[in-house]
């Protein structure tokens, strides 16, 4: 009798943490509001929420199922039209609503894509440029494993970088009766030319005959980790361990993606391959990212389960010997 409670206690707990959902908690630190879309990849439960709002300063936590995969990318200067239909200028994906209900992003928009629990166990997860860019976001794991279970992400502004034939500029009031053009965004090359060689596809469909072209270039020197082109993987693409959560923050403090960089570039370059062609700034690492480590939750959960494994023990015990 005891014994099968003990057997109980224990097999519940081990059950309820091999279905443990993830999270992802959403930051904003933007000087504006910015609203956060989700594309659920094909096959996997999608999450609860596929698009929502994120005031400037405000943070929202999304539980995700374990092999969860899919991508967000932020949404700017959104707005309601007087038919009561949804849009925004920029990563906007054509539902008419807030939510994205299986829409994507149009490009340029910045995308933080994820596989949960995909090859080996391992998560992979990057950030990517090959859509474009329109607004700054940092990937922070928390509580994983791993040598490159790292931060990522673009957190320079592109918009002023952004070679003028790839911008994609609004006309706004200067606030004086004026006009001001300002950058919203930034396409990639492919988006912007359509050529195989920018886009990776028919004669130059593979990693070695797809280079990075001078466009890509300008996107990987100022976002060392992101993806810049579609064969980036070798300095694009992180892998944790021991389900990490992740923190996700639109307009980190630029600080963030200074310093600190060198004592684990030095192991990251020694493993980035030669041919990589990879610049001297990719030698940046994420310092607030360092910070935000400590303090993982996954220690304390695993020791509240030691803990309910003890206890339901002594319970058992106690039923044993009375
Ligand atoms: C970049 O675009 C965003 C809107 O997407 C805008 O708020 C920001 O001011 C732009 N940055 C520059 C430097 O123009
Ligand atoms: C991370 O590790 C994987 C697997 O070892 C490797 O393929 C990838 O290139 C690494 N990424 C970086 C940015 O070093
Ligand atoms: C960035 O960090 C440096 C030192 O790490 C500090 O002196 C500087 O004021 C910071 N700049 C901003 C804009 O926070």
């Amino acid at each position: 009798m005891a014994l099968i409670f003990f057997f109980y206690l224990l097999f519940s707990n081990l059950f309820f943490s091999g279905v443990m959902s993830r999270s992802f908690t959403f930051s904003n630190k933007c000087e504006y509001t910015v609203w956060p879309g989700i594309l659920s990849n094909a096959g996997v439960p999608p999450l609860p929420t596929t698009g929502f709002v994120l005031q400037k300063g405000e943070t929202r936590t999304i539980d995700a199922p374990s092999s969860w995969g899919g991508r967000f990318w932020g949404r700017t200067l959104c707005s309601t039209n007087s038919d009561g239909k949804f849009s925004c200028a920029t990563g906007d994906c054509g539902s008419g609503k807030l939510e994205c209900s299986g829409a994507g992003a149009a490009p340029p928009a910045t995308l933080a894509e994820f596989t949960l629990d995909g090859s080996g166990g391992l998560d992979f997860y990057d950030v990517s440029l090959v859509d474009g860019y329109n607004v700054q976001m940092l990937v922070v794991p928390q509580g994983g494993s791993g040598q490159n279970c790292s931060s990522t992400g673009c957190v320079v502004d592109l918009n002023d970088s952004c070679p003028s034939e790839l911008r994609v500029n609004s006309v706004e009031g200067d606030g004086g009766g004026g006009k001001g053009v300002v950058t919203m965004a930034c396409k990639s090359a492919c988006e912007a030319f359509r050529q195989p060689e920018y886009c990776c596809s028919g004669a130059f469909g593979s990693p070695d005959t797809c280079k990075p072209s001078s466009y890509s270039r300008i996107f990987k020197s100022a976002c060392p980790r992101a993806y810049s082109y579609a064969y980036d993987d070798k300095s694009s693409t992180f892998t944790c361990a021991k389900s990490p959560n992740y923190v996700i923050t639109f307009c980190p403090s630029p600080n963030t993606s200074l310093k600190s960089a060198e004592e684990q570039s030095t192991k990251t370059m020694t493993t980035t391959s030669p041919s990589s062609g990879s610049t001297t700034s990719s030698q940046m690492v994420y310092e607030g990212a360092l910070d935000e480590r400590s303090g993982s939750p996954s220690t304390c959960h695993g020791v509240s389960r030691a803990i309910t494994v003890v206890l339901s023990l002594a319970f058992c015990l106690m039923w044993w010997f009375v």
